[in-house]
């Protein structure tokens, strides 16, 4: 018996010293209910009187043994699967970082956001308006009535008979008449629509900032002094602004408005083609019609408004002479604004 317990001591031993040894089966093998220990124990009752304390005492401290190399076992098993753990979570912090390419805004965002800025700096306030638009906004609020000529040079794309996409920003002027009283003090940037074909200087879809003010006692020059700050804040301290007769049907009397050349300041180049002046927007005083209809008593208010095309702007700017590069997104052009 004395030997069979050495036999199980020396096996759980062996047993316990395998890598990756399953503790609890041991355990249970050796020390559990139904073990091998177990079974020499119940064994004892055919040993001597003698042998019976001595055996005793052998398997207890067999059990005690085996017990305190399960122990042990269970803790060594435990610090080498943390070593294992914390050797796959190991961080070199002394790799090279993964660069974040850092992009940049579109020439048509910088330019939107420096007119902004610009006009917000005038006490003025920034509206909104939708791009898919009642022809009621579009046309017959701003003085074009079904029919009317100017219509035709502005075509765009119909939804249904009534409903457009904007020709121009000039229907949030509409709008903007419909829900706030004077004094108003507005500008509106946007997407516009119109129904022609692709090419250097032309796109179905472009960029415009209307502008809008009225109040009592506004006059053409309040428009002039407006225009002149907004174009030497934009394109330098030295540029002189000139108006030239226009007709537009939501203002009278109209103008186009151009800046000296910022290339040349004047003198004529090939920017400017030889003009000294760029033509940049076109503005007017509001027509009484247009007040009327915006519920405004033009008796009483008086107003002025302007629409600019972001993409001269930017084009002109730039010196980028095919409007679409704009639009293609190539990221060797844009990075270099
Ligand atoms: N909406 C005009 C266009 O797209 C531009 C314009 C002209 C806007 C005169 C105005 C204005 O507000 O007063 O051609």
């Amino acid at each position: 018996m004395k030997e069979k317990l050495e036999q199980i001591k020396l096996e759980a031993v062996s047993m316990l010293e395998a890598e990756n040894a399953d503790l609890e089966q041991i355990r249970i093998r050796f020390l559990g209910k139904k073990g091998e220990l177990t079974s020499v124990l119940r064994g004892m009752g055919a040993l001597s009187a003698e042998e019976r304390p001595v055996i005793g005492a052998l398997a207890n401290e067999v059990r005690q043994y085996i017990e305190e190399r399960l122990a042990d076992a269970a803790v060594a098993q435990k610090a080498k699967e943390n070593e294992k753990k914390l050797a796959k979570e190991k961080l070199d912090v002394t790799l090279p970082g993964s660069k974040i390419k850092i992009g940049k805004r579109h020439p048509l965002s910088q330019v939107q956001e420096e007119i902004e800025n610009i006009f917000i700096g005038m006490g003025f306030e920034i509206v909104d308006g939708p791009e898919v638009e009642y022809d009621y906004y579009n046309f017959t609020a701003l003085n074009t009535p079904e029919n009317h000529p100017a219509r035709d040079t502005q075509d765009t794309f119909y939804i249904t008979e009534n409903i457009l996409l904007r020709s121009q920003t000039s229907c949030v002027q509409a709008r903007t008449m419909e829900h706030k009283a004077p004094p108003i003090r507005v500008i509106s940037p946007g997407r516009v629509y119109r129904s022609d074909a692709v090419d250097a200087t032309h796109s179905p879809m472009f960029h415009q900032i209307e502008g809008l003010v009225i109040d009592k006692g506004i006059t053409m020059g309040d428009l002039k002094g407006t225009l002149e700050i907004f174009a030497k804040n934009m394109f330098g301290a030295d540029t002189k602004i000139r108006f030239r007769p226009h007709h537009f049907p939501f203002t009278e009397p109209s103008a186009e408005v151009d800046v000296s050349c910022f290339v040349c300041g004047g003198e004529g180049c090939r920017l400017c083609k030889g003009e000294g002046w760029i033509e940049i927007l076109g503005a007017g005083m509001v027509h009484p019609n247009v007040l009327r209809m915006g519920g405004i008593d033009p008796e009483v208010y008086s107003g002025f408004a302007f629409g600019l095309g972001i993409e001269r702007v930017v084009m002109r700017r730039y010196n980028i002479d095919d409007m679409r590069l704009l639009y293609e997104n190539d990221v060797r052009f844009l990075e270099q604004f």
